[in-house]
């Protein structure tokens, strides 16, 4: 822990010579064309006071905004409305900035979250001029992160400057869940030295040169959290097969007869499935969540004590479940850590671990090659995420989804995509509401055999068949009809 303790009362939140100023002046400060690299990840623990001064001033504004993961209305609606944004780094999640990056009009680019903490502060995709971070404590050096860390330690080191919101919604008792490491420079990076997934090996702030600090300015804003839907009779199909496959997977493997390590995707069907894990019996074993965010889901096994510890760089909650969390933040302490995203996606601590990495996707194709990010192949969704940091690196890396969308009228299940982001080789399993394809050791024409059985939904089993048996026609290691592989659908 640091040298404050962090069970005083939550009013001391600004300590040294640092002073507030209003969002507004914050705001004018920054300059038109600037980078802006936030904090927020999970759609927590974003700036909102100072992206909103900025969106309702009437400059023509140019910015490039780098955030973590995926952030609120203030950013991604606001400042999208008001034109006020050219380019966008690394994830998104609103209706708005989703049609504005699809037509053009911002430029965007995505990345692996493991390998955003480098890229930006190495510079190699932008020079960030501010970093603007929301915090629930400062001093003249430190600031205590509130609901998410993700990159921003690394942004920080990266900015020219700094802009910090405290959010006096929030209680500074945050400090207690954090846990900042920061891993040295290539080429003498040493291991992380990280043996269990609830251990702590760094501190509960993050440091900055004094020099940097523009200003602070509080808000009591809240964040544009999660909304939940409750899970489908899919969601729960899902959720059965995959206790299935689990039940037979822990039995056989060595690796899990002491302790699991489980990741679940961000999402509803990931906090559906995070939730289900109440119904599985892991006999005496250690279950430890080692993943990128903590949903709703994970309260619910913390508090019957079914769950040991839950690692994750962001608190990705409802509204609901923050207030849970806060309102009991010293018990939740004792087994939840929050830690920057470069360590909590580290392929190396996620290959240390052997963790069962469990994500979503749009679409797979007969042969688990995943689609997670463009619809049709052209139309972004929301980003990959940690998705790739997970699917590559985890011991058993599984895709779940429904095996259909839109009521039935698309199959997820495709002869293939028209978009990779994670290959063959990278997918072990694949967990639909039909079944359990487990793709393991099995041949391409064995895989595809296997996902139209076990995951395609019965009514697109015959398209799929008929595709097959046509481009197997061609021959080939992985059969394709490539004149007819985006159009099978058409052909009833
Ligand atoms: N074709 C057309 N529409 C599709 C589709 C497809 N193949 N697959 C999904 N959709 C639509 C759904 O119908 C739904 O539309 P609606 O909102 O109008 O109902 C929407 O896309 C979301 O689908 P759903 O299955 O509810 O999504 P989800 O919340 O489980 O998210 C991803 C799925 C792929 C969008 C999400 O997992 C994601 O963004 N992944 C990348 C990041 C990631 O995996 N991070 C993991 C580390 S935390």
């Amino acid at each position: 822990m640091t040298d404050e303790n962090h069970s005083q009362p939550s009013e001391n939140r600004i300590h040294g010579s640092v002073t507030v100023q209003d969002a507004e002046t914050l705001a004018a400060s920054i300059p038109a064309d600037a980078t802006l690299a936030t904090s927020g990840f999970g759609s927590v623990g974003y700036p909102k006071a100072v992206p909103l001064a900025l969106a309702e001033s009437d400059r023509d504004l140019s910015l490039t905004i780098v955030s973590g993961g995926s952030v609120g209305e203030e950013i991604d609606t606001r400042l999208v409305e008001a034109g006020a944004i050219e380019r966008r780094y690394p994830y998104q999640v609103t209706p708005e900035a989703r049609a504005a990056i699809n037509e053009g009009q911002i430029a965007f680019h995505d990345s692996h979250i493991s390998r955003l903490s480098d890229e930006i502060e190495l510079g190699q995709h932008v020079d960030v001029d501010i970093a603007v971070v929301e915090a629930v404590a400062i001093g003249d050096d430190w600031f205590v992160p509130s609901l998410s860390i993700g990159p921003t330690p690394a942004y920080v080191a990266a900015a020219d400057r700094l802009i910090v919101e405290i959010n006096d919604s929030l209680p500074r008792e945050l400090e207690a869940i954090h846990d900042v490491y920061r891993p040295g420079r290539p080429p003498n990076r040493e291991p992380i030295p990280l043996t269990h997934p609830g251990e702590r090996i760094g501190t509960s702030r993050i440091q900055f040169p004094s020099e940097k600090l523009v200003g602070v300015t509080r808000t009591e804003r809240r964040d544009t959290s999660y909304t939940f839907r409750e899970p489908t009779a899919a969601d729960r199909a899902i959720a059965a097969n995959l206790l299935e496959f689990l039940a037979d997977e822990i039995h056989d493997n060595p690796v899990f007869a002491e302790s699991v390590q489980l990741q679940f995707g961000v999402g509803s069907l990931g906090n559906a499935l995070m939730g289900a894990l109440g119904d599985f019996d892991f006999g005496d074993r250690e279950v430890n969540y080692y993943g990128e965010v903590i949903q709703d889901g994970l309260l619910d096994l913390l508090d019957d004590g079914l769950l040991d510890v839950a690692s994750a760089t962001s608190l990705a909650l409802s509204q609901d479940g923050q207030d849970r969390l806060c309102e009991d933040i010293d018990r939740y302490a004792e087994n939840v850590v929050l830690r920057p995203s470069d360590i909590s996606n580290n392929p190396a601590v996620v290959n240390r671990f052997g963790v069962v990495g469990v994500n979503s996707a749009l679409e797979v194709d007969l042969y688990g090659h995943v689609n997670s990010t463009h619809l049709g192949g052209t139309h972004l969704m929301n980003g990959i995420g940690g998705s790739g940091d997970f699917n590559r690196n985890a011991l058993i890396p599984i895709v779940a989804l429904s095996s259909t969308a839109k009521e039935g009228a698309i199959s997820r299940i495709v002869p293939m995509v028209p978009h990779v982001d994670h290959t063959e080789q990278d997918i072990s399993v694949v967990i639909t509401e039909q079944g359990v394809a487990d793709l393991r050791g099995l041949s391409p024409r064995e895989r595809a055999e296997e996902m139209v059985e076990h995951c395609a939904h019965p009514e697109y089993r015959s398209d799929l068949r008929r595709y097959l048996k046509r481009a197997e026609r061609g021959g080939g290691h992985i059969p394709h009809d490539l004149s007819r592989a985006f159009d099978w659908q058409s052909e009833g």
